[in-house]
């Protein structure tokens, strides 16, 4: 088939990269004039990890390929696919001034039959506004043209993008239309090898809303941990071993009931806010997303608030080892990360932070901590920890999970750990003499 996709984000970029390996041949375009110079020599703008190498391998074989103009790139094209930003607009819901720019666009110069796909997460009812978009602008041109507009959520995870989306747990497809539902099956079949059951059709307004959905439920499974992890330490328990005793009800499950220092990134805060403003434009009071966002918003200065009781609120003659900055392994990512609120608390009571983070430090240099006092970045783990007087471990990278604890102890002033994602054994770090704190266990 033939593809433009337009957004080289990390769902655009992904996407168009993943069609082209599996041998369609795919235009990316963006406006952004650098980063498609970047693009058409394999340089990629992100941290993901396997995806320059299949961007470079499509980009050798011509079937991957790379403009700023969207005009350019819509003759004979099959589909579009939509996969520019939503982000949060000041009053919570999302932002749709880049997607109906696009299909203001589209509906300017496409010449021929096509799908039009809403890829970018975008909130119910919108694949009607770009319809309708699309729709003037054909009729101002005078313009016959055939189109449909289908929503097609993405659920890949950062760090995870390319296995995600080449074997994907389900493909979500919203149309009425029977031969754009028969051509959307055509596209993924190549990912289903065994069957296409997990290929699920649907209306518009469902698929739309299940994207949410998704994010909504998992976003709730972690403030409900992490509010059961702070009754814990009031009670006296330990919530790791509660995680394991209800993750075994097969009805419950293991996956996203860790407690932490609060979910992060790019899509949880931004959709559960979305979600609740969609209820609200409809006189919804939507109770449970509220309380989802206020515990994650608490969550965040669990760990700094745990750093006071134990110093007290002076940290002007304190210096902090902090380990991991974006808001989870495996991406350069710090969109929301925990870390900026815990090390902007921490350097406002006057403490100085030695951080490492295997891949985010160029983005807290750059953007996120730009401007807090009393940040220096090191290069590695162990020289961050150099005349601290404790280790904070904020992002469970896996080259923090098994460190040289003798190394930690002799490093830091006192041996002392506040572990934002429970990532070590409390009586291991007992024995060798750490003070350990850790979230849901006193
Ligand atoms: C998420 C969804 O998983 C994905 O399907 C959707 O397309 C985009 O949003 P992502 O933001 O990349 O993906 O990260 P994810 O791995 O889901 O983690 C989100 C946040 O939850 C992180 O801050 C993570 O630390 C936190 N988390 C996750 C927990 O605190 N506890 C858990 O048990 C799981």
């Amino acid at each position: 088939m033939k593809i433009t996709i337009v957004g080289t984000g990390y769902v655009g970029l992904v996407t168009g990269t993943c069609f082209a390996e599996m041998g369609n041949t795919v235009t990316c375009v963006d406006i952004d004039e650098q980063k498609i110079e970047n693009l058409k020599k394999g340089i990629i703008p992100i941290y993901e990890p396997g995806l320059e190498a299949m961007v470079k391998r499509n980009v050798v074989n011509k079937t991957l390929l790379f403009h700023t103009k969207l005009k350019d790139c819509l003759d004979n094209c099959d589909m579009a696919f939509i996969a520019v930003g939503t982000p949060m607009g000041e009053d919570g819901s999302a932002d749709l001034q880049y997607v109906l720019q696009v299909a203001t666009e589209i509906g300017k110069h496409m010449t021929t039959p096509l799908i039009v796909v809403d890829k970018s997460t975008v909130p119910v009812g919108t694949a009607d506004k770009v319809k309708s978009v699309i729709d003037q602008e054909l009729k101002s041109r005078g313009q016959k043209i055939e189109f449909h507009v289908v929503s097609n959520p993405e659920f890949l995870k950062e760090g995870d993008a390319l296995s995600d989306f080449m074997k994907p747990d389900r493909v979500v497809v919203g149309t009425d239309n029977k031969e754009t539902a028969e051509a959307m099956r055509r596209l993924y079949a190549p990912f289903f090898r065994s069957s296409m059951d997990r290929m699920l059709v649907m209306d518009v307004r469902s698929a739309e809303m299940t994207k949410y959905v998704a994010n909504a439920m998992l976003a709730t499974k972690i403030s409900f941990m992490n509010e059961v992890s702070n009754i814990c330490e009031l009670v006296g328990a330990d919530v790791n071993k509660v995680r394991i005793g209800i993750g075994s009800d097969s009805r419950i499950g293991y996956s996203f009931i860790y407690p932490g220092s609060g979910y992060g990134g790019s899509c949880f805060p931004k959709d559960v806010k979305a979600l609740k403003k969609t209820a609200e434009q409809e006189g919804y009071d939507a109770q449970l997303l509220n309380a989802v966002e206020d515990v994650n918003d608490r969550q965040k200065y669990v760990i700094a608030n745990k750093v006071i009781s134990h110093y007290g609120k002076d940290l002007s003659d304190k210096t902090f080892a902090v380990w991991g900055l974006s808001f989870k392994p495996g991406t350069d990512d710090m969109r929301e990360a925990p870390s900026i609120y815990i090390i902007k608390k921490l350097s406002a009571l006057g403490a100085k932070i030695q951080t490492y983070d295997p891949k985010a430090i160029h983005e807290a240099q750059t953007y996120y901590l730009k401007d807090v006092k009393g940040v220096s970045y090191c290069k590695t783990k162990y020289e961050a920890l150099q005349n601290a007087d404790a280790l904070l471990l904020l992002t469970e990278w896996k080259e923090f999970r098994s460190p040289d604890f003798m190394e930690i102890k002799n490093s830091l002033k006192e041996p002392i750990v506040f572990d934002g994602r429970n990532q070590f054994d409390s009586d291991r770090l007992q024995e060798l003499g750490f003070t350990y704190y850790q979230i849901g266990k006193k």
